[in-house]
């Protein structure tokens, strides 16, 4: 058993009694590029991390839901006929919302059984790596399994992003979803996020000596408010501007004649998308190649591109890229959302530890809180365990 295993068991036990009919892990993501592509139905290529939430849950005879937290003590009660009729409210949202949006793939909520579930997650909350879609995930593979609705992995995929959309509230695409279901070891998941085709793309950090440090800057953001819609409106502008169902129709060729139709901010966040869904399918390429180099130079492109034509990074992830940069880094970038979060490098493992502390140290000279630094293992995605 695991520590989260250990610690939702023992929950589980103490505020509904007795053994949970199983336990689910979902794992957070980190992305290694193709931001702000998801919902312009371009490609993104995020692996899941060595980190996860982990569920005990059981099913029930009635309606009624229990959920409890090692992160909110208190448990909380509802039903399923107020998910039904997306009666939402705090952090239960997550799981809730899950619930609910089973009934937009052919399964009658109104047939389905409650459940009583604890939750412990030891993905960093409000840091950009998908937090949120760990949980999602992991009520959506612990519900298939219970309520045996037999959905794919795309679908499960789909009822966590609706999730976060209705009942969260956060405009957010698909990716950390995908990325949180198809992850596997040693592994990226590239994406189309038109299609939903997935492909699996061998790695291969380990066996090059290379490790992925994530370094978490402490800034905290929020994608329900603020930037983030504001970015999702203006691509949403420019692809409508240029006569094309989404941006991901566009290409670097087309740039010139978006200058002429779009102002000058719309047309830089239209020049991110278009140049972005490119470096993915370069940044694939090089990895199948065993280009690492080459790999590592799309990621600092990419984030260039999002400090300067996207501007959803902050100085403290710039700070972070650069000091990758000098250290001799192989690639680094912002990964996320943007507006706080993380910032992630490629580099030898010889050398992280190094780079987290150079880190740490300039964010302490310029008055930053103190960042986070740790590396993370590309892992599998979610299961019952
Ligand atoms: C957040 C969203 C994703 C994606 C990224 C940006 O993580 O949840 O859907 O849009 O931002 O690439």
């Amino acid at each position: 058993m695991t520590a989260g295993t250990e610690r939702v068991r023992a929950l589980f036990q103490d505020r509904f009694g007795g053994e949970p009919a199983g336990f689910w892990r979902a794992p957070g993501r980190v992305n290694l590029i193709g931001e702000h592509t998801d919902y312009n139905e371009g490609f993104v290529l995020p692996f899941a991390i060595d980190r996860a939430t982990t569920i005990a849950l059981s099913p029930r005879e009635d309606r009624v839901v229990r959920l409890v937290s090692t992160f909110d003590d208190a448990v909380v009660e509802t039903d399923l006929d107020r998910a039904a009729g997306r009666d939402f409210s705090g952090w239960t949202a997550y799981p809730l919302g899950v619930a609910w949006a089973f009934g937009e793939h052919a399964v009658d909520l109104g047939a389905q059984r409650g459940f009583d579930v604890a939750i412990d997650s030891d993905v960093p909350v409000g840091a950009g790596l998908s937090s949120s879609a760990a949980i999602e995930m992991a009520v959506a593979v612990a519900l298939d399994d219970v309520w045996g609705t037999g959905l794919d992995r795309t679908a499960l995929a789909r009822i966590g992003q609706r999730a976060e959309n209705i009942a969260v509230g956060a405009p957010t695409g698909i990716m950390d979803q995908s990325a949180s279901v198809f992850g596997q070891r040693d592994a990226a998941v590239f994406l189309d996020c038109r299609s939903l085709a997935v492909e699996q793309v061998p790695l291969g950090f380990d066996a090059a000596g290379l490790v992925l440090l994530v370094v978490d800057t402490k800034v905290e953001h929020s994608h329900a408010t603020g930037g983030y819609r504001e970015r999702r409106e203006a691509c949403e502008r420019g692809a409508a501007a240029l006569g094309v169902p989404a941006l991901r129709d566009l290409t670097s060729a087309d740039l010139a004649r978006a200058e002429a139709l779009l102002d000058e901010v719309d047309l830089r966040r239209v020049r991110h998308v278009v140049t972005e869904d490119e470096r993915v399918v370069d940044a694939v390429a090089a990895l199948r190649a065993g280009d690492l180099a080459g790999f590592g130079r799309l990621m600092y492109a990419s984030h260039d591109s999002m400090r300067d034509d996207f501007e959803i990074s902050v100085p403290q992830l710039d700070a972070v890229v650069e000091a990758a940069r000098e250290a001799g880094a192989v690639g680094a970038r912002m990964t996320g959302g943007g507006f706080g979060g993380c910032a992630i490098a490629l580099l030898p493992a010889a050398d992280a530890q190094r780079l987290g502390e150079r880190v740490t140290a300039l964010f302490a000279e310029r008055g930053w809180r103190a960042p986070v630094p740790f590396t993370v293992i590309p892992s599998e995605g979610a299961r019952a365990l």
